[in-house]
């Protein structure tokens, strides 16, 4: 069996991919498109397999870079493809002392990983059922994920396999004790799952003033969770901002949904709204490294982009007496890619000065994980509320 796509875009691009895409199956040319959320191009060669292919056949395509189109049970294939994974983490997850090596190696894997599991392909009818025995329906997740369609289409498993999940986040809710009340992420939307950071901002001391009249950026919101703390904490006017249309979309679910639609505003903006604000919240990305799917933006600041966005231009969005607080964890410190005397350089050259760190200690599972590679720098992190002030406070107001 052969496949041509179309078009298909380099590895290094990793945008969301829906292009046409064409392959042969018993003689005859089959016509959809191809959706890869991980910017992983169309295929150039496929071959069917159905519930008769074993791992060793299946790794020896994958790794040969033949995509395989799957034509038997759901259940199977799902099978095959765990079987898959740890065919391929064999070997992997070996600990390093050197923590920077360790990273940059558990990130090449995971690369690796993503690459030669995404050859298990699924086909897709036109209104998202899945053409096999055994299939979930997947109809409504599908339809979530990727919009509206209206021809059939290929995707990998694992990717759907993701979709799902998505799905039943998003159906089911993330509890926030510190909301008392869900939030629900969409796909691709960064999940506050790692509720440390949350409790730091629903405890850190408000900037003075009263609630009534205090306003309060959320650069970057995601879900719309710090604003909801924000607005829980009785803050009147926050304005949320974030530049992915499915975090602008989350955010305006969760705001309504929570019923703060009155005190909490969701904006386009790349990093600040105009205007000023008491307080200025965001949680960048973490860790700096090079985002390699559309979807772990969320994850990986390359170069600290948004971190030293926020930083640059926090004092011109705050009003004299005004507070940003920076959340951040210390694991890009633990693991070698970023120094404390850095961070501390970037606020003073940003003309902010620290009126107050406050620190706690992660709880989430992956902390305890001794397999990870990263454990010994999980297992210390430090993730902490920087209270930030502007130096030039009195002489930077109505400059902006
Ligand atoms: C780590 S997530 C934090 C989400 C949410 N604030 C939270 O704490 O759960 C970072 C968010 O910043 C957004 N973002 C990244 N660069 C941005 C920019 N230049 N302007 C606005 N938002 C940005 C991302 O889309 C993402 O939703």
């Amino acid at each position: 069996m052969s496949s041509t796509s179309q078009r298909s875009l380099p590895l290094n691009l990793r945008r969301p991919q829906h292009l046409p895409f064409t392959w042969t199956e018993d003689g005859e040319i089959h016509t959809g498109l191809w959706h890869s959320e991980g910017g992983w191009p169309a295929p150039e060669r496929l071959e069917i397999i159905d519930d008769r292919t074993n791992t060793d056949a299946a790794y020896r395509l994958a790794t040969s870079g033949t995509a395989m189109l799957w034509r038997g049970d759901f259940h199977n294939a799902r099978q095959l493809l765990g079987s898959l994974g740890r065919r391929i983490d064999r070997g992997t997850r070996k600990p390093s002392p050197d923590l920077t090596a360790a990273f940059r190696k558990h990130r090449a894997d995971a690369a690796h990983r993503a690459q030669l599991l995404g050859m298990l392909l699924i086909p897709l009818d036109a209104d998202y059922t899945i053409p096999l025995r055994r299939s979930p329906d997947v109809r409504l997740a599908c339809t979530q994920s990727y919009g509206k369609s209206d021809q059939p289409s290929v995707t990998s498993l694992r990717e759907l396999i993701g979709v799902i999940g998505a799905h039943e986040w998003r159906t089911n809710g993330v509890d926030i004790p510190a909301l008392g009340a869900l939030i629900h992420p969409h796909y691709g939307v960064f999940s506050p799952v790692r509720g440390e950071y949350l409790d730091l901002v629903a405890a850190a001391p408000l900037p003075s003033g009263t609630l009534e009249d205090l306003v309060a950026f959320d650069i970057g919101t995601g879900t719309g969770v710090l604003s909801a703390i924000l607005a829980h904490r009785g803050i009147r006017h926050v304005i949320a901002t974030d530049q992915e249309p499915r975090a602008l979309a989350c955010a305006i679910e969760n705001i309504e949904r929570l019923g703060f639609t009155d005190q909490v505003e969701v904006a386009p903006a790349d990093l600040f709204p105009v205007g000023r604000a008491d307080l200025i919240v965001c949680n960048p990305p973490w860790i700096p490294a090079e985002a390699t799917t559309s979807t772990d933006h969320a994850v990986y600041d390359p170069d600290s982009r948004m971190l030293r966005g926020f930083l640059g231009g926090l004092a011109l969005h705050l009003e004299p007496a005004g507070e940003g607080w920076l959340i951040l964890s210390d694991i890009a410190e633990r693991i070698g890619l970023r120094s404390r005397s850095e961070l501390l350089d970037l606020f003073e050259d940003a003309g902010l000065t620290v009126a107050q760190r406050i620190d706690t200690r992660p709880t989430h599972r992956r902390a305890y994980d001794t397999t990870d590679p990263l454990h010994a720098a999980r297992s210390n992190e430090v993730t902490s509320l920087w209270r930030l002030r502007s130096v030039n406070s009195g002489t930077e107001a109505g400059t902006a």
